[in-house]
């Protein structure tokens, strides 16, 4: 991670304040919970940027569940291929578990579209996909995604677990950011941690 950031960005304004993240939040965890009651549930966070937002949903869930985390970066060379690299594979089988797939944003749809073909070899009884933020104007691949926070427009979004170069995951609320005085969907950097098919089409 860099310790400076090497444009100037500027968050331009809060696109979902905390306080609708919640109320929105604590609905998703109600209606997954009613979903899945009596299910094995078990819920699979994609970091990094969902960490939050799963952190959240889960104290907003009155069902049991398990959660594990998977980690990934798209391939160098091959952004917005959808062709991940799994950096963290899961810890615990999911073979017969109903599983929900957590995602801090859909926005091409290749990651989760990989995603699933990947959890789905593992013969879990089903996949479903819980996003909190659907960028559906960006869509290449059509995905079902049962569980859904909010629709958003093509704007580069930070805050709530999500980054710039690795930078405003803190923030409470989503805000979005602008470089170079518009709004942008797709920062100009070229840094590898930019292996990022939100940024990157
Ligand atoms: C985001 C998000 C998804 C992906 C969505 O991750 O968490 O994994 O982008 O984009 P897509 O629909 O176009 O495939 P990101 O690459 O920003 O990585 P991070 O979560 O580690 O910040």
């Amino acid at each position: 991670m860099k310790s400076f950031l090497t444009t100037e960005p500027e968050l331009q304004k809060v696109l979902i304040p905390q306080n609708r993240l919640q109320e929105r939040v604590s609905e998703l965890g109600q209606e997954i919970s009613q979903a899945f009651d009596g299910k094995d549930l078990a819920i699979v966070a994609i970091l990094k940027g969902s960490f939050v937002f799963a952190a959240d949903l889960l104290r907003a869930m009155t069902t049991e569940c398990s959660i594990d985390f998977m980690g990934i970066s798209s391939y160098a060379g091959q952004p917005g291929s959808g062709v991940v690299r799994i950096t963290k594979d899961l810890d615990e089988s999911i073979a017969g578990r109903s599983v929900l797939l957590v995602e801090d944003i859909i926005d091409t749809g290749l990651t989760a579209n990989y995603l699933l073909h990947t959890l789905k070899q593992r013969k879990p009884a089903s996949v479903d996909i819980c996003a909190l933020l659907d960028k559906s104007a960006r869509r290449i691949i059509d995905l079902p995604i049962p569980y859904r926070g909010f629709e958003i427009p093509d704007v580069f979004v930070v805050g709530y677990g999500m980054d710039y170069q690795q930078h405003y995951r803190n923030l409470p609320h989503i805000a979005i950011l602008r470089l170079n005085g518009s709004p942008k969907s797709q920062p100009d950097s070229t840094d590898s941690d930019q292996a990022d098919s939100r940024n990157v089409s």
